[in-house]
């Protein structure tokens, strides 16, 4: 999956990407309301190929092409938008969408060097708890695959409350400011991704700070594409660590049922 074909596909489809091509792709409802959430089947997503039944993201795991399809979808518009990416690690698909559709991108992520300070344009050191920029600063704040982990512990991470780093990020928006974060279910990062307990996430946007919370549901119907498993890696190592607070049956369940699917959450300030 992470040949050096697979990767010159990635970074070539990020170079390439163009907001008049995603307007066109994604301005219009791709998603079907059910039982409260926006469920996006692969059968009749845009990016499906109905010719060659297949993904027409010609790179990267299953997780991925969902991944850059939601990229896509949500960020093509960021016209005269401060925009920051949280966690920003090397995928650059987001940050040229952002800037080609005239929106100024900014990023903190944990693992540049401390030095490294943000500023408006740029990318630099910071974390979803220390977003080193002044209150009502964006118009929007997005994470991709990155939410996660902010809580997690396994592979000796130092987790961080939710609740502290949404009201970092609330801190950081305008009001009327909207958040972007896409994460995958049964794969890896805090136990309530691994376990797909939607409620939870969502209850982490209180009602009296947010409004407009939307979950998509990218990929769990995935007909007829190939159902994607947790990997052994995630299954052994991460959700033994991670799975405290749910009930044996539930996870053995998870364990011997779930397959990888994601999720893109938006939510407005209020
Ligand atoms: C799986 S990588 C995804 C990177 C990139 N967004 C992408 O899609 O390829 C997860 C990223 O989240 C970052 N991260 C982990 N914990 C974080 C935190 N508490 N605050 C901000 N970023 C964090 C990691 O450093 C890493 O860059």
């Amino acid at each position: 999956m992470h040949s050096k074909k697979d990767s010159i596909l990635k970074r070539w489809h990020s170079f390439r990407v163009n907001p008049k091509k995603c307007a066109d792709k994604w301005g219009h409802q791709y998603w079907e309301e059910a039982d409260g959430y926006r469920v996006v089947a692969c059968k009749h997503c845009p990016s499906f190929d109905t010719q060659a039944s297949a993904c027409s993201i010609n790179f990267g795991s299953p997780l991925r092409k969902c991944v850059v399809s939601s990229i896509e979808a949500h960020l093509y518009d960021c016209k005269n938008q401060d925009v920051l990416e949280v966690g920003f690690g090397r995928f650059m698909l987001a940050r040229n969408l952002i800037k080609r559709s005239g929106g100024t991108w900014t990023g903190v992520e944990p693992k540049r060097p401390k030095d490294e300070k943000p500023e408006i344009g740029k990318g630099g050191h910071g974390s979803a708890t220390d977003i080193p920029f002044p209150e009502q600063t964006f118009d929007k704040v997005f994470a991709v695959q990155s939410i996660e982990h902010w809580g997690q512990k396994a592979l000796g991470f130092k987790p961080s409350s939710y609740s502290d780093c949404i009201a970092e990020i609330h801190r950081v928006l305008k009001p009327g400011g909207t958040v972007y974060l896409d994460a995958p279910i049964h794969f890896h990062g805090h136990e309530m991704f691994i376990m797909g307990d939607l409620e939870k996430i969502k209850a982490i946007f209180r009602s009296d700070q947010w409004k407009n919370v939307q979950i998509e549901k990218w990929r769990e119907d995935c007909e007829p594409l190939e159902p994607y498993r947790p990997p052994e890696n995630c299954l052994n190592k991460d959700w033994p660590i991670e799975i405290t607070s749910y009930p044996e049956e539930e996870v053995t369940k998870a364990r011997e049922t779930g397959l990888v699917w994601m999720i893109a959450i938006t939510a407005e300030k209020i």
